[in-house]
């Protein structure tokens, strides 16, 4: 392929990611894309900037490009020490300047500057873009799920219980195809990402690891069995809870997961359609690591290692999966599959592996290297993509992190068994 074309190809994904963003926010208003309800999440026109200040920082201001708004650099630098001094977390809900409208005016002069940059560059220049425009669009399509569990949030504290879009659809249809459970031999494996294509560096390298036999469920976790876990009093029983696990239940007063309303024999999920009937079938969502641990031992299994997930998810089409393109936002039943289903899209799933370095890995030199390296400490590891994860993001080596106590994100878990 020549530059020109490579270079056309490139700026034709840009754009389709940066429009992707902007489709995800549309039905909201500047009220809604302002609102930040709790620290770990950050309303809308920040994730909007953010995602913009990346490409700004990371490729145009080291290409001679000056920024749009020197102050930009401060307000929307997430996490990143070596860029400089930023904008406290837990206050971005306070930016209510700049307003969405500018913030709707900085993404676009920030995409005429890299659709320049982008047709006019060549050669070496245009080969050292490469990756770093493949890490933004990968960032930015994780701040599309990021807006989409942060809206969900601000929207379920709102006693209006809004719905983040018009005419919801009657989604989870059909029982979840009966549990069974796949074994397999385990031994000398490899995981880690295979080099086709992009990956994050905590992907990497590849590497081999021993693996015991295990078996692993064909499905994900159900509510009719998150219900069964609730009717027999699990959130009080602590010989099925890891100590912190029973501690955070305690000290938060949980006797449901985050966005379930349990009512007599009812139970309700808050969805970005509103205030949902669930249906037995549907994979259980929003779980903490505690909550998915805890579920997982009173039905008899345990949560897999990130290793036995790799094993069983590599090969495994990904065609047909519940990503956010279907729409239903939400998880959906099992279709019954004589192979192994759900293990991409409808909800991450927790393992029980902490999010560490993979042996020899390491950091890119400069701020980008902050991208996730820093963060591999007292967090665990999470497969597969979910409803709200855009096709085509996720992949079998990928690698999502959160603590343990961590609910608002669009999480489940699977069963796994020792051989
Ligand atoms: C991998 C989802 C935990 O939310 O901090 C966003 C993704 N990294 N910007 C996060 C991310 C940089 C990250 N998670
Ligand atoms: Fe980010």
């Amino acid at each position: 392929m020549n530059d020109r074309a490579q270079g056309e190809g490139l700026l034709a994904r840009y754009l389709a990611v940066r429009a992707a963003t902007e489709g995800l926010a549309a039905p909201l208003s500047a009220e809604d894309q302002a609102v930040q309800s709790m620290p770990d999440c950050s309303p809308t026109k920040w994730h909007r900037a953010h995602t913009t200040w990346f490409f700004e920082e990371f490729v145009l201001v080291p290409r001679g490009v000056s920024p749009v708004d020197e102050r930009y650099r401060y307000l929307f630098n997430s996490y990143y020490e070596a860029v400089g001094p930023r904008h406290a977390r837990p206050e971005r809900g306070l930016l209510t300047r700049p307003s969405t409208k500018e913030i709707g005016a900085y993404r676009r002069a920030v995409d005429e500057q890299m659709s320049a940059l982008l047709l006019r560059a060549e050669g070496p220049e245009l080969e050292a873009l490469l990756p770093l425009i493949e890490l933004g669009l990968a960032h930015e399509e994780q701040h599309q799920e990021l807006l989409l569990t942060d809206i969900l949030h601000a929207f379920s504290m709102n006693p209006l219980l809004p719905a983040y879009r018009e005419g919801a659809a009657s989604w989870p249809g059909g029982p979840a195809s009966p549990v069974r459970f796949q074994e397999h031999a385990g031994g000398l494996v490899q995981i880690g990402a295979t080099g086709a294509g992009f990956s994050f560096d905590n992907e990497r390298p590849r590497h081999r690891v021993w693996v015991e036999p295990f078996a692993l469920a064909s499905r994900l976790i159900t509510v009719g069995e998150v219900r069964a876990f609730l009717e027999a009093g699990g959130y009080r029983t602590p010989s099925l809870w890891l100590a912190a696990g029973m501690d955070f239940v305690r000290q938060h007063g949980l006797s449901a997961p985050l966005h379930a309303r349990v009512e007599g024999g009812s139970y309700r999920v808050f969805t970005l359609d509103g205030l949902q009937e669930a249906s037995d079938d549907e994979p259980a969502s929003h779980l903490s690591y505690y909550e998915a641990d805890a579920i997982a031992r009173f039905l008899g299994g345990r949560l897999p290692t990130e290793v036995e997930w790799e094993i069983a998810a590599s090969g495994v089409a990904e065609v047909g999966a519940n990503f956010r393109e279907t729409g239903a936002l939400r998880p959906l039943p099992a279709a019954a599959s004589p192979l192994p289903s759900q293990l991409f899209g409808d909800t991450w799933e927790w393992t029980s592996s902490a999010y560490a370095p993979y042996p020899g890995f390491s950091t890119a030199p400069g701020a980008v290297g902050e991208y996730n390296g820093k963060f591999m400490v007292n967090q665990l590891v999470l497969r597969g993509g979910s409803c709200f994860t855009p096709r085509g993001h996720a992949r079998a080596s990928y690698r999502n992190f959160w603590p343990a106590s961590t609910r608002f994100q669009m999480t489940g878990a699977r069963l796994a068994r020792s051989l």
